[in-house]
């Protein structure tokens, strides 16, 4: 991937040339991580330091993206993810159109595939897709000549929020190889999870996952260290929270994806918290400068405990702020000009 590297300029007079490498990436879709290389992944959070240049100007606006249609269809409620998605393709210019399901065709019964040919056939150059169901993106991407970029499907992956939580460690702490990452929560039910673990292990960190023995795959099992065979190759699986948290650099709390479970993985909530919640004894457990995150929504009081959550070691407003920076990068590596990313358009802006 080619890195559209970011000329730092006054935003007021920001012209195209702001983004001085027009060259986008060959990649047509970001669908998940899992198959990026580490250097791919560098370029793109490298790509992202400029956008964040951008984001903290007085007028925060590229016309990078001038002439572009986004969408950003959304089959299940989100916060971060969808006005970050917003707010980075209209600062790069493109035109934003959001779409939930409610207020879609959808309610009606409109098919999934109906829904993304009748978008299609309004020529646009990003679809932003964020469904219940793992794989969706994929599908849609069969049958749209748009870049489609998953904004979190299932339990799948959502790259764009472990693409930000890359870019945020990494802002702090520089070099991520090597570095201890804590991941405590939800890891069967959690597509940032599953994400985050592929991106930190990518960039050469040791991670460390602790939850409760019902809340990760059957054949799984606490206090082992899983091998290549199961992809996540090196990933250790502490017997417990204190365990995984010793000496981290990195803590990531993830929220009890409830919406997602069956009953009866965990005991209670308040059992949960005590067990397994991140609090501030067990972030004394951690490296001194430990960083605290979260993907959020935040469920304070359970996976995370309100002190800490708005504590010192606490990024988790950063990381919500890196949001918009990282998927502006995303979204100009696919629809850069230059790149045709509709079917019915042979030249760009
Ligand atoms: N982290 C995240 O995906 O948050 P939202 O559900 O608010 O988008």
């Amino acid at each position: 991937m080619t890195n559209p590297t970011i000329t730092v300029g006054n935003g007021a007079n920001a012209e195209a040339t702001d983004v001085a490498d027009a060259t986008a990436s060959p990649r047509h879709h970001l669908l998940d991580l899992d198959d990026l290389s580490a250097s791919e992944i560098s370029d793109l959070l490298d790509s992202a330091e400029g956008m964040l240049e951008i984001t903290g100007r007085d007028v925060r606006k590229t016309p990078a993206l001038r002439g572009k249609t986004i969408i950003t269809m959304f089959f299940e409620n989100s916060t971060r993810t969808r006005v970050s998605f917003e707010q980075a393709g209209k600062i790069l210019g493109a035109d934003v159109i959001n779409v939930t399901a409610s207020a879609s065709s959808v309610s009606k019964g409109e098919s999934l595939l109906n829904t993304v040919k009748t978008l299609q056939a309004m020529q646009i150059d990003a679809l932003v897709v964020r469904h219940p169901h793992s794989g969706a993106p994929y599908f849609i991407s069969n049958y749209t000549d748009a870049a489609v970029v998953n904004a979190g499907d299932g339990t799948h992956a959502h790259p764009t929020q472990s693409l930000l939580d890359l870019f945020t460690v990494r802002n702090h702490i520089g070099d991520i190889a090597g570095k201890k990452i804590a991941i405590v929560g939800d890891v069967l039910y959690s597509r940032v999870a599953r994400s985050s673990i592929i991106a930190f292990q990518k960039m050469g960190a040791e991670v460390t996952i602790s939850c409760p023995n019902t809340l990760i795959p059957d054949e799984w099992q606490l206090g082992t260290v899983l091998d290549e065979s199961t992809g996540f190759d090196g990933l250790k699986l502490a017997k417990n929270v204190d365990e995984a948290v010793d000496s981290a650099d990195v803590v990531m709390a993830l929220r009890i994806q409830q919406e997602r479970q069956d009953s009866g993985h965990v005991p209670t909530l308040r059992e949960y918290a005590e067990r397994w919640g991140i609090n501030s004894e067990r972030m004394a457990l951690a490296n001194d400068d430990a960083l605290l995150m979260h993907p959020g929504p935040m469920n304070e009081g359970v996976e995370i405990s309100s002190d800490v959550a708005h504590g010192a070691q606490s990024v988790v407003e950063e990381q919500v702020r890196n949001g918009v920076a990282v998927r502006m990068a995303v979204l100009y590596a696919l629809c850069a000009p230059g790149k045709s990313t509709r079917v019915s358009s042979g030249d760009e802006a």
